[in-house]
């Protein structure tokens, strides 16, 4: 356990900080306790038809379903777009393994589908300073994972002409640099031993990296982009891991003239063992990763996926599935992208018609299109796109 989250796990039993999360005894993570101790709102139904209305397109699946639930002045953002002002998307990753696990790709495949649905700029952090800080790793080898990370992030599909992605040991410095002195002059130690739990044995590097992920939230960061546009929103799609960094970064933004970032945050892709958590990084089986081979995902499906499914046939087809503890059928709540068939497999396997084994089969075969796409995609990009999209340069086109 990371020393920096005992307070918290004591005060408030379940422990979601960015670097830990654990449900409450070793259970489900309850996210309508977080939503309260957080202090977010969540996203009905209104709120997701507003933002068909604003983008003349269905809703991706993962805010249909709830996948993303949560947000912090999302209204507002929308406000401002419905009278013609634009925003600026913002998203990370902190690169601390080679290949990204499926969850991962969850923010990036969502941030996607906002940049394209609202024809907005976006700038994707690549915190190689804070992996640096938090695992056993060397300043080199961190940077080379921002590089690999990059591709796989590239690989979704972004639009060049309206994305920057940077790594912080590249471009931390000037305007950015201020801002962060800005910040850090804001909070003092006992406010981020209450939003981050940092003990007296956490070194010095923790405790001052919180700024460097919260100024991305304000457009003066990036001159180059943004340069006489110091007034655009910021919205962050995330997981809810990283609210604490956030809640920091609203406290201090009307302190120092900036807007506050609005947030619009998901759940997390469960391990396959069950929905206690995270993924765990140093439990290959736990996750599916896109490196995954075909035959390694229907092996981690059929051996690791957690069923909801009866012990005996006779008992299943009697009493049906328990589809609240189901794996298969919560990964393709994610995943699935066909709505009727989803249902279909739902009903039918709730009532014990259909068995854990079908449903299986066609969580592998969703899983294993989805990744087969994504190896492909990430195949084609080049050291030379990475270049690019990490140069720092005006983006004339972003808001087209
Ligand atoms: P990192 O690399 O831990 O995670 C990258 C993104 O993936 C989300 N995430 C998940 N989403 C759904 N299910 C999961 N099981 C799951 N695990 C991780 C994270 O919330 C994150 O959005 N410090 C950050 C990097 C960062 C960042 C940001 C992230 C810098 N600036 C702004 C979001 C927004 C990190 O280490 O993320």
């Amino acid at each position: 356990m990371e020393p920096s989250t005992e307070t918290n796990k004591e005060e408030e039993e379940q422990v979601v900080t960015p670097w830990e999360v654990a449900g409450k005894d070793g259970g489900k993570i309850d996210y309508d306790k977080l939503i309260d101790r957080f202090g977010c709102q969540r996203i009905d139904q209104s709120l997701i038809q507003r933002v068909e209305r604003l983008t003349s397109l269905p809703a991706h699946a993962f805010l249909r379903r709830g996948v993303f639930f949560a947000h912090r002045d999302l209204t507002e953002v929308l406000d401002g777009y419905e009278k013609g002002e634009k925003f600026y998307l913002y998203t990370g990753r902190g690169p601390s393994s080679e290949a990204l696990h499926l969850g991962h790709l969850i923010p990036f495949m969502f941030t996607k589908y906002l940049q394209d649905a609202f024809k907005v700029p976006l700038v994707i952090q690549l915190t190689d300073d804070e992996k640096f800080l938090w695992k056993n790793l060397t300043i080199d080898e961190c940077q080379r994972l921002a590089r690999e990370n990059a591709k796989d992030i590239i690989a979704c599909g972004f639009d060049i002409s309206k994305t920057f992605i940077f790594s912080d040991f590249n471009y931390v410095g000037g305007a950015f640099y201020r801002n962060m002195v800005e910040v850090a002059k804001r909070v003092t130690y006992n406010q981020a031993v209450g939003i981050f739990g940092f003990t007296g044995e956490d070194h010095i590097g923790k405790v001052s990296f919180p700024p460097v992920q919260a100024v991305p939230s304000f457009p003066s960061s990036f001159p180059h982009l943004f340069s006489g546009k110091e007034n655009l929103r910021c919205l962050i799609p995330c997981a809810i891991d990283q609210d604490p960094y956030f809640r920091m970064t609203r406290d201090v933004a009307p302190r120092i003239g900036y807007h506050k970032p609005a947030l619009i945050e998901s759940l997390f892709f469960p391990a396959l063992q069950g929905e206690t958590g995270k993924m765990s990084a140093s439990d290959p089986n736990s996750a599916i990763y896109v490196t995954d081979s075909a035959k390694d995902i229907k092996n981690k499906v059929n051996r690791h996926a957690f069923s909801g499914g009866q012990d005996s046939v006779e008992k299943h087809r009697q009493l049906g599935a328990n589809l609240e503890v189901d794996i298969p059928v919560k990964y393709l709540s994610f995943f699935l992208e066909d709505d009727a068939e989803l249902e279909h497999i739902k009903e039918e396997y709730g009532a014990g018609r259909m068995l854990t084994g079908e449903v299986k089969q066609r969580l592998v075969q969703v899983l294993t299109e989805l990744v087969e796409r994504h190896r492909a995609a990430r195949a084609n990009v080049t050291e030379e796109m990475v270049d690019a999209f990490m140069a720092v340069r005006p983006l004339p086109h972003m808001f087209d």
